[in-house]
């Protein structure tokens, strides 16, 4: 079953808020499992979060190396759903993420000091396609955007001219109920299924279905 990577090199683009949040969805209708490999642990303290006001907790798993991390990779049932939370810089457990994925997701913000970080996580995923000999895509989902802005030229053109890079169509804003809902162990879909921060997450969600879960 597919192995789902959630990975910038960058912090703070939202990789631990979409990971917890496809988590918690699609381990209403399958098997998942959640490899966190942030430092700050920041999934498995949503979990936390999460078991303490009574939610169901989500099955985490943490990895310091790279033989158990590929073992894991390796023989993992095949019926489960792995979400991975790749750690906010570049190292050989999230590179090894990286070649595992069935379906790579990259959020990123539309400021134009976010094409910076992702002209180095183009480099990195061009040193792993060279070296593995597979041409390595990710999947950029435009998140944190200001709800009132538009148009997005800059880093749709940066998107769509790298070869490593596909734009999803789902487009999530800032919303304060990404924080609000994580204080109350919830995803933003248990939270309200009807606010636009639910409807926004629903549609990447569903291309995540569409492009890597059916027939990936
Ligand atoms: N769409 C969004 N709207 C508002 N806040 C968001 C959104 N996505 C993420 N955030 C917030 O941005 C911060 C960084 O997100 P996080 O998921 O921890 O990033 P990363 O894991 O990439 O470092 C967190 O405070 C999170 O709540
Ligand atoms: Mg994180």
């Amino acid at each position: 079953m597919p192995i789902i990577t959630v990975s910038h090199q960058k912090g703070g683009v939202g990789k631990s808020t979409l990971a917890y949040n496809i988590a918690v969805e699609l381990s209403k209708k399958y098997p998942v499992e959640v490899v966190d490999l942030d430092v700050q642990e920041t999934v498995s303290s949503y979990n936390r979060i999460r078991k303490l006001m009574g939610q169901e907790g989500l099955n985490v798993k943490i990895f310091t190396s790279d033989d158990d991390l590929l073992y894991y990779y390796n023989n993992v049932d095949e019926k489960t759903i792995v979400v991975v939370d790749s750690g906010g810089f570049d190292s050989a457990l999230n590179r090894l993420s990286i070649l595992a994925a069935d379906f790579l997701l990259t959020p990123v913000s539309s400021e134009f000091t976010e094409l910076l970080g992702l002209e180095k996580y183009k480099q990195i995923l061009e040193q792993i396609s060279i070296q593995s000999g597979n041409k390595v895509i990710t999947n950029v989902v435009l998140n944190k955007i200001n709800p009132s802005q538009k148009h997005f030229d800059e880093i749709v053109d940066f998107i769509n001219e790298s070869p490593y890079f596909i734009k999803l169509n789902s487009i999530l804003r800032r919303r304060v109920d990404f924080a609000n809902s994580v204080a109350h162990g919830f995803s933003v879909n248990e939270l309200d299924a009807t606010s636009e921060s639910a409807k926004e997450f629903n549609q990447l969600l569903q291309e995540i279905i569409d492009k890597g879960i059916t027939n990936g």
